[in-house]
This record gives structure tokens, C-alpha cells and sequence, in this order.
């Protein structure tokens, strides 16, 4: 159970919330919300209630400050809060409502068919683009560049091991490999793998290695990797967050997550043709993320381009660090699956 609201919620603020979520869909929508970023479309599918009806809950609990809303060029999505001070009294009553009310339990079910058909999408584009993946990202950016000021941070930080999540190709590992010890690529696709495994014996890199795992949920033990980079993978994450937490909570102390993705940008077709969720992210949403996870973020760094710029964000694991971020974590054995 959560705690409750921190001292400092008005009482005034907290009728509003109480008031807000006081009714059956918008209760259902806070739970929704409070499980990943949903747009309208998902939310007025999985609750069988027109689009419309279910925006007009959803302005309600944007006012009483239990949910956010954000709009990505024509999309819009919303989660449940994290910044604002209602976000206690909203964890504390997801918490409190649980699964075992029958609505509650079916919403959750088309829930979970949403994501599974969200998955299968992506992993369809992922399937069809393996082997001109390589060829697809140089249309972006020049990637040379990017790969030299990455090369450049990962040098710095002087890691003995480094993880690379959603490794694709495998391209990272080539170009990381040879300044660390170890180097293991994790990638859900069976696909990208194969093609991954091919490179990487062309390149004759011995100590980089892949497997298959998930980025939620990395089959590794906490405290295991000096570095981790996620390189052009977030933006398809539809929780971006739990992404980076579960990055962090493999770093040891000192360690370092690197984090190179798009600023915010407006190319739709990113979205339409190429499985993209996310049109970029802002560094005020990656460096709060980062301090959720237990990192301390340091400056990002951007590469300009046209019409893409490409950000590196860096955060390290305090030395001194407490378990907090990875607090209830299973101590997962890897799953080796060739
Ligand atoms: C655009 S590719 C980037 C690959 C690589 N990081 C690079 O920059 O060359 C995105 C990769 O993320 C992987 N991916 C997507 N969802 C994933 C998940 N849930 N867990 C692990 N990998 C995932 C995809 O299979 C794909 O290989």
C-alpha cells in the first residue's frame, strides 16, 4: 500500500481529487492510466464508452491534478500524475483498489490485449525491417557522429562490462565492445538477434555477446553492469520510464546509463510508417525519470541535425547508492536463449 498524501496537499486540492475520482469510469481511467501511457482511442476502447464521453472524464481528472495529459503531434496521451501533489492520493487509490472487482479485472484484460497487440505490431515492423535496419537509421542522422561522442562518453567512464538494451543489429556492441571487458546486447526480436549474431562474428568482436530478454525486465541481477545504453530503442517503449528504471537498477554503484534517443520533433511518419510511439523526448521528462530511477543526471548532449536531433543523455548510479531505486526487484537469473 502507498503512503498517503505527503503534508503540504491543501485540503481544498485534495476535495478536488476525492471529488474528481469519485465516479466509476473515472475511477477505471485513473487505474488505466496509472499502468502506462494510453491515448484516447485505447481508453475509449478498452472501457466499450464513446471517444468523446471518455475525454470529458479525462479533462476532469487533468483539472483535479490526478492525471497528465501530453499531445505528441496528432496524438494525445495520458498517464496517471507524477509531478503533481494529487499523484500521492492517486497511487494511493489505484493501490487500494487492487484487481479483484470484476470491472476493474476486465478493463485490466482488454488492457493487457491492447499492449499484446501493440507488441505484435512493433514486432512485426521489427521482423520485416531486421535486415535494412542499419539502412533505415542512416536516413536520420549521421550516425558517425553520434557513435564517435558515444564512444567517447563510454571511454570516459571506463566500464568494465557494458549492456546494450535493445541491441538490434547489434551495431552498439561494435562500436562499444572494444573499450570495455564485456559487452552484452539484450533485444526482445528473434530476428534482430539473428542478424545481431551475424555482425558481430563478421567483426570478430569475442567479448560481445546477445541474448533474447525484454527490456521491462531484464533477466539479469541488479548492481551487474558498469554501463547501459539505450540507443534509438525508447522511442518505441510505451513506458519509457519503467525502461530506464529497469536500466538503472542493473547499474552498480558509479555506474553509468547512457541514453541517446531524438529531441521532440514533429515527424509524424516516424510514427505511421516506422512503429516510432514516441515523436522524441524533452530533457526536463528524461532527467526526472532518471532521478526516479536513482540517477543523477549530468547536462545532455545534442547533435543538430536536419530534421532530427539526436540527444545523449548521461546519468550516473551515486556511488553511495542506496537500493532505494531497486528496491523489490527480483534477482533474475539470464535467460541465454541463442
Ligand atoms: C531501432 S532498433 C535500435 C537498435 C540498436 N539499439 C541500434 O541503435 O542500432 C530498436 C530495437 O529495440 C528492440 N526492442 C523493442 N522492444 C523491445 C523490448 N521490449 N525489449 C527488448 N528490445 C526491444 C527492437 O527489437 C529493436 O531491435
Amino acid at each position: 500500500m502507498e503512503s498517503l498524501p505527503p503534508v503540504g496537499v491543501s485540503m481544498e486540492a485534495l476535495l478536488a481529487a476525492l471529488r474528481a475520482v469519485a465516479e466509476p469510469t473515472r475511477l477505471r481511467l485513473l487505474i488505466l492510466c496509472a499502468r502506462g501511457e494510453l491515448t484516447v482511442s485505447e481508453l475509449a476502447q478498452i472501457l466499450g464508452q464513446s471517444q468523446p464521453r471518455v475525454s470529458r472524464h479525462l479533462k476532469l481528472l487533468c483539472e483535479a491534478g490526478l492525471v497528465d495529459r501530453f499531445r505528441e503531434g496528432s496524438w494525445v496521451f495520458y498517464r496517471a500524475s507524477a509531478g503533481q501533489a494529487a499523484s500521492a492520493l492517486a497511487r494511493h487509490l489505484v493501490a487500494a483498489c487492487g484487481e479483484s472487482d470484476a470491472t476493474i479485472a476486465l478493463d485490466l484484460q482488454r488492457l493487457a490485449a491492447i499492449k499484446r497487440q501493440r507488441a505484435e505490431q512493433a514486432a512485426a515492423y521489427f521482423r520485416d525491417n531486421a535486415e535494412q535496419w542499419d539502412k533505415i537509421r542512416s536516413l536520420y542522422v549521421d550516425e558517425r557522429e553520434v557513435e564517435a561522442a558515444l564512444a567517447e562518453i563510454v571511454r570516459a567512464a571506463a566500464p568494465r562490462d557494458l549492456l546494450d538494451v535493445g541491441t538490434g543489429t547489434g551495431r552498439m556492441l561494435e562500436v562499444l565492445a572494444p573499450a570495455v571487458g564485456h559487452a552484452l546486447g539484450i533485444d526482445l526480436s528473434r530476428e534482430m538477434l539473428a542478424v545481431a549474431r551475424v555482425n558481430l562474428e563478421r567483426a570478430g568482436l569475442e567479448n560481445g555477446i546477445v541474448r533474447r530478454g525484454d527490456m521491462y525486465q531484464l533477466p539479469l541481477p541488479d548492481g551487474s553492469f558498469d554501463a547501459a545504453v539505450i540507443h534509438q530503442v525508447l522511442h518505441y517503449a510505451d513506458r519509457p520510464a519503467a525502461v530506464l528504471f529497469e536500466a538503472a537498477r542493473v547499474l552498480r554503484p558509479g555506474g553509468v546509463l547512457v541514453l541517446v534517443d531524438f529531441a521532440p520533433h514533429t515527424l509524424e511518419f516516424l510514427r505511421d510508417e516506422h512503429a516510432h510511439r514516441r515523436l522524441g523526448f524533452s530533457n526536463v521528462e528524461v532527467d526526472e525519470w532518471c532521478v526516479d530511477a536513482g540517477l543523477v543526471p549530468a547536462p545532455a548532449r545534442h547533435l543538430p541535425g536536419d530534421p532530427l536531433t539526436v540527444v545523449i543523455w548521461t546519468a550516473w548510479r551515486p556511488v553511495a547508492a542506496t537500493a532505494a531505486a531497486a528496491t523489490g526487484a527480483a534477482v533474475r537469473e539470464p535467460a541465454v536463449t541463442r
